[in-house]
């Protein structure tokens, strides 16, 4: 399985696994709008890399992308709540008809193995102290429900594609596109700049995932055994944190490098809150190993060396501002 094509390859996930694979042999195509940074991965010559400047919802492109792959990393999405909400109508045609647009032109691949990134976020609201990948989805918001929507289209309707669904916890971490909109990376960067950060809520369990271990772990999925994953889904987090937590492990980690952190509580309506059980993931052979204290000084290191090139309130870290700036339909 040498030839991938990763969807949405040019966003924050992407731009870590991209070179990752390249580095490990393999040839990869990325099919992605190319927003947030337009020359990453120009560094690649032809025979390892195939930028695809283009739409998931063209059928051109999508043929394009697929010619002669052996398997498919999906990613691309509008990918968080406000963003979908931004513009519904444009949010579905993506989330969910270029989905079954990109499963039809994959029927036809006959690909070795179709890997899709559904999100943990499924669960919505939840009080069980472990949340297995058979508990009931919430889905509590348009990018939640599309989600879903697209893990029952595969199951459905699509069982002769070998696919494999992963629902990952939120991501946190440096990458080259960045994005400081995610939990971990969000309040790092507010501690860093501002030397303060305001919680909303705090009580909410949020589950993570460090960068590394989201990259590892999609070229685990490429190289392990069929039988093993074929057409299962799998949750993959380090470790259940409250969002207090969160912060606390991140003020840990950077109070003795930049000084004093201040922290300020407010109330919040935001009623997401779930903790995920990996024992399946872990059953196959993975355990991811970086923690938030990684990301958080990965992070710094990042600020400090210069790599967080444009003020962080550009729209380049931040996609519902990104979407906001673009004109598209
Ligand atoms: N980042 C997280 O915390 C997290 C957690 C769980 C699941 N996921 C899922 O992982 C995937 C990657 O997340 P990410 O953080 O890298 O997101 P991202 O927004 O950084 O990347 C998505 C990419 O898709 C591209 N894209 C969107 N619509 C497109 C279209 N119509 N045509 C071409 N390109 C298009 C965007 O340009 C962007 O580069 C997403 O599916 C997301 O839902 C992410």
């Amino acid at each position: 399985m040498k030839r991938i094509l990763i969807t949405g390859g040019g966003g924050y996930v992407g731009s870590a696994l991209v070179p990752h694979l390249i580095n490990k042999g393999y040839h990869v195509t990325v099919l992605d709008w190319f927003l947030y940074k337009k020359n990453i991965f120009d560094q690649y010559s032809k025979d390892k890399f195939n930028k695809i400047v283009g739409d998931l919802r063209n059928l051109e492109d999508l043929k394009k992308s697929l010619s002669s792959v052996d398997a498919v990393i999906h990613l691309a999405c509008i990918s968080n709540d406000p963003s979908a909400e931004l513009n519904p109508k444009l949010s579905i045609d993506i989330n969910q008809n270029a989905f079954k647009l990109l499963l039809e032109e994959s029927r036809k691949a006959k690909l070795k193995r179709f890997i899709f990134a559904s999100s943990s976020s499924i669960y919505g609201i939840s009080d069980s102290p472990q949340v297995y990948e058979d508990h009931p989805r919430v889905p509590v918001s348009l990018y939640n429900i599309s989600k879903a929507w697209c893990e029952d289209l595969l199951y459905n309707e699509y069982k002769d594609i070998p696919f494999t669904i992963i629902r990952p916890a939120t991501i946190c971490g440096y990458a080259e596109r960045l994005r400081l909109d995610l939990a971990v990376n969000l309040l790092t960067s507010h501690c860093i700049q501002n030397k303060k950060i305001s919680i909303f809520g705090g009580d909410q369990y949020r589950p993570n995932l460090h960068i590394k271990d989201m990259v590892n772990l999609y070229s685990y999925f490429l190289e392990i055994e069929e039988e093993k994953v074929l057409h299962q889904v799998f949750n993959a987090s380090y470790n259940n944190f409250t969002i207090n937590e969160i912060a606390e492990e991140i003020i840990n980690e950077l109070k003795p490098k930049i000084g004093n952190i201040l922290v300020e509580n407010i109330k919040s309506n935001d009623p997401r809150s779930y903790r995920v059980n990996t024992d399946k993931l872990n059953s196959i052979g993975f355990k991811p190993k970086y923690t938030i204290k990684h990301a958080s000084r990965d992070l710094l290191e990042a600020f400090n060396s210069g790599k967080v090139e444009e003020s962080v309130t550009s729209p380049i870290y931040n996609n519902v501002l990104m979407m906001k700036s673009q004109n598209i339909s």
